[in-house]
């Protein structure tokens, strides 16, 4: 993240007396990534440190740590329906890791509720990135309030405390994990660190946290922490973990617009960096790129096939979430909602006449919307969950006799001869 921010009231120079409340030092605390290197900032505590504990910690009554099906170590494209699993139970425990692997875990979330009254969460192994397939609300951390609404980003760096607030019934959101902090594409930034003229992402359009008065409260206060690949342990705090008077830094949860990535568009087919809209790690030796597939205009050269190539990007998985069923080379196939899986170990392609039916795009603007997460040197697993709601036809859907024979999907025109 590249843009500084500054919320509240802050001491002009860092860490020197300073009080929000009269007589009552406020304490000084750094979030920082990559060691002290890496983007970070700083908060000032009304009164107490966010050390104090007041319990002992014990092992929480959930878990995230995933589980695979022995299938999980046969090579194959999975499609998982999204749509099909359950909505239910509180946005704390919901979650369900679908695919994961040693850097990157990607999870459904369909609560019915926000989090339970004064219990807060922490991910302290990952960075996460949510995407709001449906729903509205509030993450509300320490940071401040920031609302949430259908097809946003949403942001969390590692180490925040937070809960989440709906004021939708429901929610669906799209977890992305990340050991690595995810940030916007350093390549669309310029040496002062400002995106380029040239950038599909503009910084500015973020939404940051509004800081409210801070909470000087004492009680007892549950903040679940995740670690240790999924583990849970909650810990007790002795007041309220939003007890901020300002903050500062490079570091902090934000919203983004999935249609603030701006599409660049280009004469023949594009692959796909063009629409990298975050990545995490060292890309390409490590981490993941994450791509956004907004509406834009298809390729209007005469000849343009729009539909991709087939593709075997061997250093990288493949998972695509398709927010809409909309998107040419898989008509036929996806539903809102599904989740496609490739392992780089073999090869995809559009499906059955996918190419030659995509001509008749050329040079208009599609509708698709997908997320798209490409991993480097890492393979991922899928989970019981992820498999639980597989399509079982998936591997053989490629199979031409199925599209020569069977009935044609909604949207199939007759190829042209
Ligand atoms: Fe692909």
């Amino acid at each position: 993240m590249a843009m500084i921010v500054k919320k509240g009231n802050l001491p002009a120079t860092p860490h020197t007396e300073f009080y929000a409340i009269p007589d009552v030092l406020a304490l000084e605390e750094i979030h920082g990534s990559y060691g002290f290197s890496g983007p970070w900032s700083r908060k000032l505590h009304v009164r107490y440190y966010p050390t104090e504990q007041v319990k002992t910690p014990a092992k929480a009554d959930f878990h995230f740590v995933p589980e695979t099906p022995p299938e999980a170590d046969i090579v194959q494209p999975f499609h998982i329906f999204t749509a099909e699993l359950p909505t239910g139970g509180d946005a704390l425990r919901a979650r369900k890791p679908i695919v994961y692997g040693p850097r990157t875990t990607m999870a459904i979330c369909k609560p019915d509720k926000g989090f339970p009254e004064n219990a807060f969460f922490r991910n302290g192994e990952m960075h996460e990135l949510y995407f709001v397939q449906a729903g509205e609300g509030i993450v509300h951390s320490e940071y401040g309030r920031l609302p949430f609404r259908k097809d946003v980003y949403i942001n969390i760096p590692k180490g925040t405390t937070y809960r989440i607030e709906l004021v939708s019934k429901s929610a669906w959101f799209l977890i992305t994990e990340s050991i690595f902090p995810i940030i916007f594409a350093p390549h669309y930034f310029n040496k002062g660190g400002q995106a380029t003229l040239m950038s599909p992402v503009v910084e500015t359009e973020i939404e940051t946290p509004e800081l409210p008065e801070p909470i000087d409260t004492r009680g007892q206060f549950p903040v679940f922490v995740k670690h240790g690949g999924g583990k849970v342990t909650r810990i007790t705090m002795g007041h309220h973990p939003f007890d901020v008077c300002g903050w500062e830094g490079a570091l902090y949860p934000f919203v983004f617009d999935v249609k603030s990535h701006h599409g660049i568009a280009r004469e023949i087919h594009t692959a796909p960096p063009v629409h990298q809209t975050f990545q995490a790690g060292n890309v390409p030796n490590s981490g993941f790129s994450l791509c956004s597939f907004v509406p834009q205009m298809e390729g209007w050269h005469p000849k343009e096939i729009p539909a991709p190539y087939a593709h075997y990007n061997v250093d990288s998985d493949e998972c695509m979430f398709f927010c809409n069923a909309t998107y040419g080379a898989r008509k036929g196939v996806i539903q809102p909602g599904s989740f496609t899986f490739h392992p780089g170990a073999t090869p995809h392609s559009p499906q059955g006449h996918a190419a030659r039916n995509s001509m008749a795009a050329r040079g208009k603007l599609s509708t698709r919307l997908a997320v798209m997460l490409d991993t480097y040197f890492e393979s991922l697993k899928i989970t019981t969950v992820g498999y639980q709601y597989r399509d079982k036809e998936y591997t053989l859907s490629w199979d031409a006799a199925r599209w020569e024979d069977a009935p044609k999907p909604n949207g199939w025109e007759s190829p042209a001869e």
